[in-house]
């Protein structure tokens, strides 16, 4: 059975008319808004699985406008509520009046509003969306019947309400792997499933080469609407890279010490923190090259600088594991055997970050990663500067939880983690703004979608610069 037949079934639930592929060349400009081509058109774009709102931000710095979101944890809501929802925000949603602003379940969203959402259509450009990863990530199990994963039927009945123009999925690598039970994977499975009306391109893109801190690779997927231009999104993407990173002083890739040491306690020390008791924080003295200064942008200091709580004896073993990896050359990479054992480390995950490189892919946990010189872990503030969030964005909730309550709750460590780069998000952006408003009916190569095997073949894919 396709997703499509066992998606309908469950979107019939929902109480919305799943309407058959009977849009295609829908004209689709916004209403009451200036006519495509017009410099002036604001492109509108919803976020689905937003997160904190990383993908939102880098759309809304591009100068998309953001109509809603959906997001139904309470704590990555709350981060995106401080900071592209509220009054004096530096972006802000153009939220409807008939979607409460709060944590909702995008089946519910679906389930209520399925008449609203569809009022819509023909004034949102853009459909973005990260949908959950973990069950399709190759560093866990990949389960076909995992729930979160159905969320992608979700996700397309949520394509089929709106009828955007543009649709754009970031996931991780293991979303283009083969189920082992199964000739097709999740990437395909959607492909199809867009494919009836939208040119579907995707790519794995190395964001490192984006300017982020990093080495990430993920996987991308932009669907454009037949008829819409004949231009291969991904070309005109690498196209821009260039001016894109020399437009805000940036030379990629940026090392982590380029991105955080503006962050060391040994320059500014530490201060009581100013969020919990009990903590110490680090008192920030300023940026010092031009990454710090993109990201700090002029802010006074940033917040989320608690630093972890670490016993002496931890710190300590820290100290000599830190100078042990730096001696054996052996940073970003797990630890040797032999200095495992020396200090009695039993983490497999536990790296040491190498200042002169972009550091490894962040995740949710946040004693996975050491700092270059400092015997402890990174605070959220470091984990957001890899991740290419500004100094002026703050994350809400807990820090970390753990046990069952990991499979529900999104604290600030994970939200961060989770993130697509706003820095990415924002090159997508612009990319976008150019394809749909520079010139309406753009004449280029009409690439057939790249297969998927092609993907599955490749190691990364790495913008041509
Ligand atoms: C990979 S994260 C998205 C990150 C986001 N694109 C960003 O750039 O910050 C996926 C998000 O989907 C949310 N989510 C999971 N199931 C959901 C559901 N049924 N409805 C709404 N959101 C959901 C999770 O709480 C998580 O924050």
């Amino acid at each position: 059975m396709s997703l499509a037949q066992r998606s309908s079934t469950k979107w019939r639930d929902f109480g919305v008319n799943v309407v058959e592929n009977d849009w295609v060349g829908h004209s689709g400009h916004t209403r009451g808004r200036d006519m495509p081509g017009s410099k002036s058109k604001r492109l509108v774009f919803v976020d689905a699985f937003a997160g904190c709102g990383g993908l939102s931000l880098g759309l809304m710095q591009a100068g998309l406008t953001g109509r809603f979101a959906i997001e139904h944890d309470r704590f990555a809501f709350a981060t995106l509520q401080a900071n592209l929802l509220s009054r004096g925000a530096k972006f802000r949603f153009n939220w409807p009046r008939w979607l409460p602003k709060e944590p909702q379940p995008i089946e519910a969203v679906l389930g209520k509003h399925g008449r609203q959402l569809r009022q819509l259509q023909g004034s949102i450009d853009v459909l973005v969306g990260g949908p959950p990863c973990q069950g399709f990530s190759t560093a866990g199990r990949r389960e076909h019947d995992d729930p979160r994963n159905r969320l992608f039927a979700s996700y397309l009945k949520l394509v089929e309400c709106l009828r955007p123009k543009i649709v754009l999925i970031e996931n991780v690598r293991g979303f283009t792997m083969d189920f082992e039970q199964a000739s097709k994977n999740y990437a395909a499975l959607v492909r199809d499933e867009l494919s009836n009306a939208y040119e579907v391109y995707d790519q794995l893109l190395d964001l490192s080469k984006f300017g982020v801190p990093q080495a990430r690779t993920r996987y991308f997927l932009l669907a454009l609407r037949k008829g819409l231009t004949a231009e291969n999104p991904f070309e005109l993407l690498a196209k821009r890279l260039p001016s894109f990173l020399r437009k805000l002083g940036l030379t990629a890739p940026i090392s982590a010490w380029a991105a955080i040491s503006d962050l060391e306690t040994a320059r500014g020390g530490t201060r009581p923190s100013s969020e919990t008791v009990g903590f110490e924080e680090i008192a920030y003295a300023g940026p010092r090259n031009s990454y710090q200064r993109l990201m700090s942008n002029g802010a006074a200091a940033p917040g989320d600088l608690r630093l972890a709580r670490h016993s002496p004896e931890i710190t300590a073993r820290f100290g000599k594991l830190i100078r042990l990896s730096h001696a054996e050359g052996r940073l970003n990479r797990s630890i040797s055997s032999k200095t495992r054992s020396r200090l009695g480390i039993r983490k497999q995950a536990l790296r040491v970050l190498d200042p002169d490189r972009p550091s490894p892919t962040i995740t949710s946990m946040p004693d996975d990663l050491l700092h270059y010189s400092e015997p402890r872990t990174l605070t959220v503030r470091e984990n957001a500067r890899l991740q290419s969030f500004p100094d002026w964005f703050s994350f809400k909730g807990k820090y970390t939880t753990g046990g069952k309550l990991r499979k529900r709750e999104v604290p600030r460590f994970t939200q961060v983690a989770n993130a697509v780069p706003p820095l990415v998000s924002r090159a997508i952006g612009e990319m976008i703004m150019e394809l749909l408003l520079d010139k309406p009916k753009r004449r280029g190569s009409s690439s057939a979608s790249l297969s998927l095997q092609r993907i599955n073949q490749s190691t990364e894919i790495v913008p041509h610069a």
